[in-house]
């Protein structure tokens, strides 16, 4: 089936209490690993593409992927432009069939991120896309944002309602706690999620859909294997399972998942060599980090989000 947007998605999910798994792509192993695991577990996807994995893989390489994704496994599944930072970057990512984007100008004042994020909204829903924009910072790294810890800020829930009404935006991201990467809390201390807000948000805005960046969980089982295999990832810790399924419960319906991925890939790369030193195919390799990808978007899928089963009721 052809790519949808993420609305009927959102409408389901907030109404039966799950959320969408949000997953960052950026070659064809990580998108075979994500796409085999909804198939398996008939579950609606949203895939998305960051400023990196443009600059990394190239825009059309991995549209045409998701394309193919689309058409072989007839699942409902959004192309979704992360993270994007201007109207014209979410402008060419529309042109070229993106159903759905983020305007991330949360680094901006409450008036600029109004003004730019309203641009992209109108511009986007004459083209009949959608636009997830926030409110708040949130801490850690990825490519195109870098927010240290201190000046990490959580979303003003007086803010929310008047976003939303100037803007028109379809989805909103909140900074509750989580944060980007695979070192989200510091050792020994006890993770924590600002439900209050959620709470307060979801009051604000009744039938809104939410969305949680930064949602990995870094599954400590995988970061062991990577350690005992050469790697040095320690301290590594995600938010925990069941603080994302309660967020799903609540107003949260989008769930952005890329450090999982990552973490099982590298695991599972790290552990082939070591038991195969004289393998050189990439297909052996790569492959075990495709079937690693689809067991943890599998485990998500049934156990943290609660989308496994939810194809048909949202396309
Ligand atoms: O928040 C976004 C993702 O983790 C993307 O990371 O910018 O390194 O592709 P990236
Ligand atoms: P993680 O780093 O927790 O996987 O977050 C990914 C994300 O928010 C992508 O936008
Ligand atoms: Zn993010």
């Amino acid at each position: 089936m052809p790519l949808v947007t993420s609305k009927k998605m959102f409408e389901q999910a907030y109404k039966n209490g799950y959320a969408i798994g949000a997953f960052n792509v950026n070659n064809l192993e990580t998108i075979q690993g994500i796409v085999n695991a909804c198939k398996a577990q008939n579950a609606p996807v949203i895939l998305q593409v960051s400023a990196g994995a443009r600059k990394y893989a190239n825009p059309t390489y991995l549209q045409h992927l998701i394309i193919a994704a689309s058409e072989e496994t007839g699942l409902p599944i959004c192309l979704h432009l992360d993270h994007g930072d201007s109207l014209e970057l979410c402008k060419s990512c529309i042109e070229k069939g993106f159903t759905s984007v983020m305007i991330d100008a949360s680094k901006y004042p409450l008036d600029e991120n109004i003004r730019i994020t309203k641009e992209v909204v109108e511009y986007a829903h004459d083209h009949g896309v959608v636009v997830e924009a926030e409110l708040g910072k949130l801490a850690g790294i990825e490519d195109a944002v870098k927010v240290n810890a201190k000046d990490a800020m959580f979303t003003d829930p007086d803010e929310v309602y008047e976003f939303t009404t100037k803007t028109g935006i379809d989805s909103l991201a909140i900074a509750i706690g989580t944060s980007h990467g695979a070192y989200k809390f510091k050792p020994g201390t006890k993770p924590q999620l600002r439900f209050d807000i959620l709470d307060e948000v979801a009051k604000r805005l009744p039938n809104f859909p939410i969305v949680l960046h930064g949602a990995s969980s870094v599954p400590q089982d995988l970061v062991a294997v990577i350690n005992q295999y050469g790697g040095k990832m320690p301290d590594a810790i995600g938010v925990p399972e069941d603080m994302l399924r309660q967020a799903a419960r609540m107003a949260v319906c989008k769930i952005n998942i890329d450090s999982d991925l990552r973490v099982a890939a590298t695991a599972a790369i790290r552990k082939h060599f070591n038991e195969y030193p004289d393998h050189f195919d990439p297909r052996q390799y790569l492959g075990d980090a495709r079937t690693a990808i689809q067991k943890v978007v599998e485990h998500k899928l049934i156990d943290v989000l609660g989308c496994a089963g939810k194809a048909d009721e949202c396309r």
